[in-house]
């Protein structure tokens, strides 16, 4: 079922994200890729890997990357809030799943797929929430095969349950009924 759409803007509850990745995880199983470890990409990743390791049950390591700057202004590339020398060590011949909340842009998860190819990998998929329909600027490297989506939507702003600065008031947007 397609989200609320209030103002131009999706409403997500986090029972809808819950039951998307649901159907992620059976995707992936699906597939047949079993990872040995979850990558989330932080912090928008956090949330829906710790949801998917509910169904696929590994364990998550953690990367903090960020497309805007300190200000909050979308920085020119993005950069890396943290990076852990032991995710790089722990990654050598592992099969990764990487873990975000949206492709948008897909700069960020070119970046972030591009640092990850270089710590030796048997295989690395992606799996996000949410693909916007649109053109991307950043490109996926051949080397991944595996590419999963727990739902396509159109090219419109993502209001997600985590950022909600009032969760009843943010619920009350998503419980409404689809109008598209
Ligand atoms: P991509 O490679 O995954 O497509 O991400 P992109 O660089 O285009 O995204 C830049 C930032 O904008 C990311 O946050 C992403 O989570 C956020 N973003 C993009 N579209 C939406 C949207 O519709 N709704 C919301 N809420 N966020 C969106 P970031 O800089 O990585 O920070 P963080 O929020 O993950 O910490
Ligand atoms: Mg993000």
């Amino acid at each position: 079922m397609a989200p609320a759409e209030i103002d131009g803007k999706y409403f997500l509850s986090y029972e809808e994200i819950h039951d998307t990745i649901r159907a992620l995880s059976r995707k992936i199983m699906d597939d047949g890729f079993d990872p040995d470890v979850i990558v989330a990409i932080g912090t928008g990743g956090f949330i829906p890997a710790r949801i998917l390791k509910t169904f696929l049950k590994k364990p998550i390591l953690t990367v903090g990357i960020s497309y805007y700057g300190p200000d909050n202004k979308p920085a020119r590339t993005p950069h890396t809030i943290q990076w852990i020398d032991e995710v790089e060590k722990k990654l050598q011949g592992k099969r990764v799943l990487l873990v975000d909340e949206v492709d948008d842009s897909r700069v960020t998860l070119e970046y972030c797929l591009r640092e990850l190819l270089r710590h030796g990998a048997q295989e690395i998929a992606i799996a996000v929430l949410h693909n916007k329909d649109k053109e991307k600027r950043g490109k996926i490297p051949e080397e991944i095969r595996r590419y999963y989506v727990g739902l396509e939507l159109e090219d419109r702003w993502i209001c997600y349950p985590w950022d909600a600065l009032d969760i009843t008031e943010h619920s009350r947007k998503a419980d409404q009924p689809s109008t598209v």
